[in-house]
């Protein structure tokens, strides 16, 4: 099998050079998804993943993540807000405890008994935007996942690096993982918890058929089971990017959609077969291989 790492936007592309060199040496899947996953979180150049992720309204950042081999091994992690790796304390709940989500203090007490190291989580220039949205200066609508104006009459910037991290791996043997990680929706409500650390909402694997992630508007994507869609989808014989074109074409159906709510979606199948859509154009995933490290266009584009 030749192992292939397919994360979202264009901090995939440090995601896939922390996780391609675990595929390269026959690592396991699960191993390079979540150190793709940690790469970004310690990126401080991503305000929407880890460490540098904006706050919620009352100043507080809070981090969500999950990790997935198959349906009955997953993990998830929400409001984690005193550990910088919410992916590797997910991978733990998968592998160390019966259940499938903590969430909260329960999720950071368990990080701390398991030896994680505390971190603080906000940055000077994550608070300064959080205080440019407080005050109006800067939207606080949508700016977390689609695309971001600064200003009025300001040109959309689409492919600002901004939402969750996510990342699909198919390892040497053959092995399918995914993963995610995000803050969030900056200056959410807090308590607000996205689609990213709910598995089949942010993510699903199941090893027979594929995997799907899912990165933007968290709330379009929970309201439609999205990555659960698009693998039972692939059950049933469709195409990855006919999957995830009816995935995104339910979302499209399904809501009287903003201007700029956007959503971006990975498949990947155990043949290494894979696709990638938005339902805007702006999205890009980062695919890494043995022959190509690139930023690719979504292959379907919903609402054109
Ligand atoms: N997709 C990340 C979130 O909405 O929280």
């Amino acid at each position: 099998m030749q192992p292939i790492i397919l994360s979202t936007w264009s901090f995939g592309r440090v995601a896939n050079a922390a996780g391609w060199p675990v595929l390269e040496s026959n690592g396991t899947g699960i191993d390079a998804v979540e150190a793709a996953c940690c790469a970004v979180e310690l990126d401080l150049k991503v305000n929407s993943v880890g460490v540098g992720g904006v706050p919620d309204r009352s100043g507080r950042v809070s981090l969500d993540s999950c990790v997935m081999l198959s349906p009955s091994r997953c993990g998830g992690v929400a409001f984690v807000r005193r550990f910088a790796h919410p992916v590797s304390i997910a991978r733990r709940v998968m592998e160390d405890t019966q259940h499938v989500l903590l969430v909260g203090d329960g999720a950071d007490d368990f990080a701390e008994s398991q030896g994680f190291t505390p971190t603080d989580l906000l940055t000077e220039s994550a608070e300064q935007r959080w205080r440019d949205m407080m005050s109006g200066q800067r939207s606080i609508e949508m700016t977390a996942n689609r695309e971001e104006r600064t200003s009025e009459g300001d040109e959309p910037r689409h492919d600002s690096p901004h939402d969750t991290v996510g990342v699909l791996a198919l390892d040497a043997a053959g092995t399918l993982a995914g993963a995610c990680s995000t803050s969030g929706w900056p200056c959410k409500l807090p308590g607000r918890v996205g689609d990213s650390p709910i598995i089949g909402h942010g993510l699903y694997v199941d090893p027979n058929v594929g995997a799907a992630v899912a990165t933007g508007h968290g709330e379009l994507v929970m309201g439609t089971c999205s990555t659960f869609l698009a693998v039972e989808l692939m059950r049933r014989g469709a195409s990855p990017l006919d999957a995830l074109t009816d995935a995104l074409q339910r979302i499209a159906d399904s809501y009287d959609l903003s201007d700029d709510a956007q959503v971006g979606m990975i498949t990947l199948r155990p043949t290494g077969q894979w696709a990638c859509a938005a339902l805007r154009a702006g999205y890009r995933t980062a695919v890494r291989d043995a022959e190509q490290d690139d930023l690719v266009e979504p292959q379907r584009v919903i609402l054109t």
